[in-house]
Formats: C-alpha cells, structure tokens, sequence
C-alpha cells in the first residue's frame, strides 16, 4: 500500500527543512524527483542527500514568484521525465516585516509595533510567496497533467490558514488563500482526473525557528515556545518526519477518493481553543 515507486514528482521549497525531509523520504521509496530551490547551495545538499537513491534526479534553482523560469524548468521537466505524476508545493514562509511586534493595538502600543507599523511591500510579498508561490508552479507543471488526464498535487498550507496565527497576519492570509484555492482547484480539474489536497502543519520544529522556540544557553522554551505548546493538546512540537506519513496517504492510489482537503497535522493545535 501507498507506494510512490517508478512516481515523477516536483518538490518546491526542496532546499527547506520540510521540502528535503519530504524528498528523502519519497526518493528512498523508488520517487523519480525534480527539486526546487532557490538558494542553490542549499539545494545542492538536498541534493546530496537523494542522490544516493536509485533514479536519475533533477534540480533547478528557481524561484516559484518567475514564472518565466518556472516554464524553462518545466521545458527540461518533460524532456527528462515525459510525465509528472505528482506536484508538492512546499516552497514559502513568513517574513520578519510583514509581522507586527504586538499582538494587540491598545492605549500604550507604539503604533509602529501594531499592523499599521507593517512594511506594505513586505505584507505584499509574503502574501505573494504563500499563494502565488502555489499557483504559478500549479499553472506550469499542471498542464502536463491536465493533458495526462492524471495528476495528484499537494500544497504545504499551514494551521494560520484555519485560524490566523497572532502577529502573523499576512502569512495567515496566504496560507488561507491556497487552502482556498486546493478546494476550488479541485473541483475544476476533478473531471480530468488531478486530486488536489493541502496540509497544515502545525509547529514544526526546525533549524531555522529553533532559536525562537528553545533558550540556547539553557535548552528551556522560550516564552513564544511555551505559548505553542501550552496550546497544543498533544504538549509538543512537530518533527518533519510528521508530515511525510500524510503526503505518503495523499499520494496513494488507495486515496483516489480523497480530494480538495486540508488535513491538519498539528497535535490538536486547531482544535483546541484554550478555554
Ligand atoms: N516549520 C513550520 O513550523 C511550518 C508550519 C506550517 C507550515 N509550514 C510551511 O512549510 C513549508 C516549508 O517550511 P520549512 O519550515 O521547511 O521552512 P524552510 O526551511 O525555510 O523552507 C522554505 C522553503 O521555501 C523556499 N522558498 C522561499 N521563498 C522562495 C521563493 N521565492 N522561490 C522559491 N523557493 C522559495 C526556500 O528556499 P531557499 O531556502 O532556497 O531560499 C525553502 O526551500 C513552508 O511553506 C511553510 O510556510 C512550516
């Protein structure tokens, strides 16, 4: 049961933490994969690290926002591969200047601390990557499919879709925007036989938001790590390993019934609501 071997599959964001674990994974169990990157050096060492697994891989440093370039990838895409069974995007993120410093706006907050103090261009951007970022790979590497007549693709979304996430607001709006977009998506190619489904990781732990969540000199949580875990019923955060079990479900020709969701996976995050 839900084997991915002999399968072509893209990743985007491949160079992040959740993008190589999903990658490994899928290499390890027979994947023929395309990795997307945009920092080239740490695309290479994702690279690495599924080269060792039988097929002849791919990788191409691009950035999911150019979709020029996402077209000149999918051109070598099809030279190489012929089909692509299976799209995950995973590529995206939050960004420093599209959060505000306050979680509310009282008497005393400086208003540079609250919403209005946020970089429109920044808000913009972030909104742009956790949407877009989606869509335009989608748009590309899509059509082969839709010409297929077979296609499964799985968009990275995030619990700040189903419930805005403090301090984070225009992340939250691109996450909700492509849980969204999953559900209509998948309406419109259902007759062409393309499942489209989302997940929303709660909070994984990873290099880079470690410092945020852990005191480096003690390895106690930090104040913010303390909040997240206080506030997931399962008291603990996620590994990547987490979210690979769902993307094997997904994948699975045994899922052909499963399409235009958003599972969250997340420790009963999104369930609970503290009170
Ligand atoms: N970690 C969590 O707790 C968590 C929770 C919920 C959802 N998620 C989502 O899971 C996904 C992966 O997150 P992660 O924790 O693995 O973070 P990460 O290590 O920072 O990975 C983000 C990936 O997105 C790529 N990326 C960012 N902007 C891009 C652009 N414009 N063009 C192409 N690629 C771009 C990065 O490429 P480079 O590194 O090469 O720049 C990297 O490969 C993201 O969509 C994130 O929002 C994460």
């Amino acid at each position: 049961m839900f084997s991915v071997k002999g399968k072509n599959i893209i990743v985007t964001g491949a160079s992040g933490v959740i993008g190589s674990a999903i990658s490994v994974a899928l290499a390890k169990n027979g994947a023929r994969l395309a990795l997307l990157g945009r920092s080239s050096k740490k695309l290479e060492t994702s690279f690495e690290k599924i080269s060792g697994f039988g097929n002849e891989h791919l990788q191409f440093q691009c950035d999911v926002l150019n979709v020029e370039a996402l077209f000149k990838v999918n051109e070598e895409i099809k030279k190489k591969f012929k089909r692509v069974d299976v799209l995950i995007n995973v590529a995206g993120g939050a960004t420093k200047g599209a959060s505000t410093k306050s979680e509310f706006l009282t008497a005393e907050t400086p208003f540079k601390d609250s919403f209005f103090g946020v970089d429109l261009n920044d808000f913009s951007y972030t909104t742009e990557l956790n949407f877009m970022g989606s869509v335009n790979p989608i748009k590309v590497f899509g059509e082969l499919m839709a010409k297929q007549k077979s296609g499964n693709i799985v968009n990275i979304s995030s619990m700040g879709a189903i419930q805005p996430l403090s301090k984070s607001p225009a992340y939250s709006a691109g996450k909700a925007a492509i849980s969204n977009f999953t559900q209509w998506l998948a309406v419109h190619l259902s007759k062409v036989n393309i499942r489209v489904n989302a997940i929303a990781p709660g909070f994984i732990l990873t290099e880079q938001n470690r410092f945020l969540l852990f005191d480096e000199k003690s390895g106690e949580l930090t104040k913010r790590g303390k909040r997240i875990v206080d506030h997931t019923p399962q008291g603990k955060l996620g590994t990547p390993d987490d979210v690979i079990s769902t993307i094997f479900w997904l994948l699975a020709e045994e899922s052909s019934f499963i399409t235009g969701i958003t599972v969250p996976v997340d420790g009963g995050f999104s369930a609970y609501n503290g009170i």
